[in-house]
């Protein structure tokens, strides 16, 4: 039986956070085993909002150095940089042709990014378009994500139909794969904002690079409430809640034993495990991720995953662009 294919990205615009490596790394690892997978750093959509050329180069090695240390093996997964494959910026184009504008003005991440900015980059509105063709130009019909890219994915979907209604069928409908628990992991100064990689307060989140006395001075002064419970209520409790999910996401403990663990005891011995589960977690992972860096493999290791990816993104465009009337010479 053909394995179903799996496809996903990381932008390389920032620190990745403990929110990327919940909502989505790991689910990238689980479903290398069974599953012919895809996994991207999205340098293009990272130029989106303005980077400094030697900080995304550095990113991009990093995020790539990232999944290598998360357990991504690139003899069962394909690892690629977005911008090594010229087609997501072909298709990307091809698709945005297709797109509404009120489809992308209703994107609310469009909406946060640039609110109450003075000047939008038509990069960062068009940015679902390009979005649509990685997923497309793979036939896809996994995307593990997070929540916050729900909306992006029902967009693919909708410009997926339109291409087929319009030019006969050619793409497969891509599904979301969202975890149950984790697929949004909030600030840990705020709880109504999810953490976020780009978030100037750098104690809102935990970076998958953090040292482990920075992970537990941030999990400590991580804000609560002012009750003792350590129980799971979004609503009342919305701190908690946060750093349970968290726990349970790191420790693949269910939410009701971590209560039951916790009960009567206050949120300083929660908070105290909860530091050192994810100190347990991250530790061994930012070792492989030093080794891998100094090892020299990475360059190696992402030009195959070019030679793959690019051989499937070719023949997916050729489709494309010879139904759409294209002189194919
Ligand atoms: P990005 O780089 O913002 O985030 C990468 C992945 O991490 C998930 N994520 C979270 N999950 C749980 N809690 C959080 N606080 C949290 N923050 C981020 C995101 O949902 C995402 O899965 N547009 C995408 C990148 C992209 C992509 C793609 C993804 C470009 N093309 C094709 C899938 C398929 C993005 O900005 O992700």
């Amino acid at each position: 039986m053909t394995k179903l294919r799996v496809l996903s990205g990381m932008q390389p615009s920032g620190q990745p956070t403990l929110g990327n490596y919940i909502g989505a790394m790991r689910n990238y690892v689980k479903l290398q085993h069974t599953h012919d997978c895809y996994f991207m750093v999205v340098d293009l959509h990272a130029i989106t909002v303005p980077q400094d050329p030697g900080a995304l180069k550095e990113q991009t090695e990093s995020v790539a150095a990232l999944y290598l240390a998360a357990g991504i093996d690139p003899s069962q997964a394909t690892i690629f940089l977005q911008s090594s494959v010229s087609g997501h910026a072909e298709l990307g184009w091809l698709l945005t042709t297709l797109t509404y504008m009120g489809e992308l003005e209703r994107m609310t991440q469009f909406k946060d990014k640039s609110e109450g900015k003075e000047s939008v980059g038509v990069g960062l509105f068009t940015y679902p378009s390009l979005m649509a063709a990685d997923i497309l130009l793979y036939n896809a019909d996994l995307v593990p994500v997070g929540d916050d890219q729900k909306q992006h994915l029902e967009l693919t979907r909708d410009l997926a139909h339109r291409f087929n209604g319009r030019f006969g069928d050619t793409f497969k409908i891509p599904q979301g794969y969202i975890p149950e628990v984790g697929a949004r992991i909030m600030s840990l100064d705020d709880a109504s904002k999810k953490m976020s990689k780009s978030n100037p307060n750098a104690g809102s989140y935990i970076a998958m690079l953090d040292a482990p006395d920075v992970i537990r001075k941030k999990i400590s002064r991580a804000v609560t409430d002012s009750g003792r419970e350590v129980k799971f209520d979004p609503v009342n409790k919305p701190e908690v809640s946060n750093l349970l999910s968290i726990y349970s996401a790191v420790t693949d403990q269910s939410v009701e034993e971590i209560e039951a663990m916790y009960a009567g005891q206050g949120y300083g011995p929660f908070k105290k495990g909860l530091a050192e589960a994810v100190v347990a977690l991250l530790e061994p992972l930012q070792q492989k991720y030093k080794d891998i860096r100094e090892s020299g493999d990475l360059q190696r290791i992402l030009r195959e995953g070019r030679e793959k990816a690019s051989e499937q993104a070719e023949r997916t465009l050729g489709e494309v662009k010879s139904k759409m009337g294209y002189v194919i010479l």
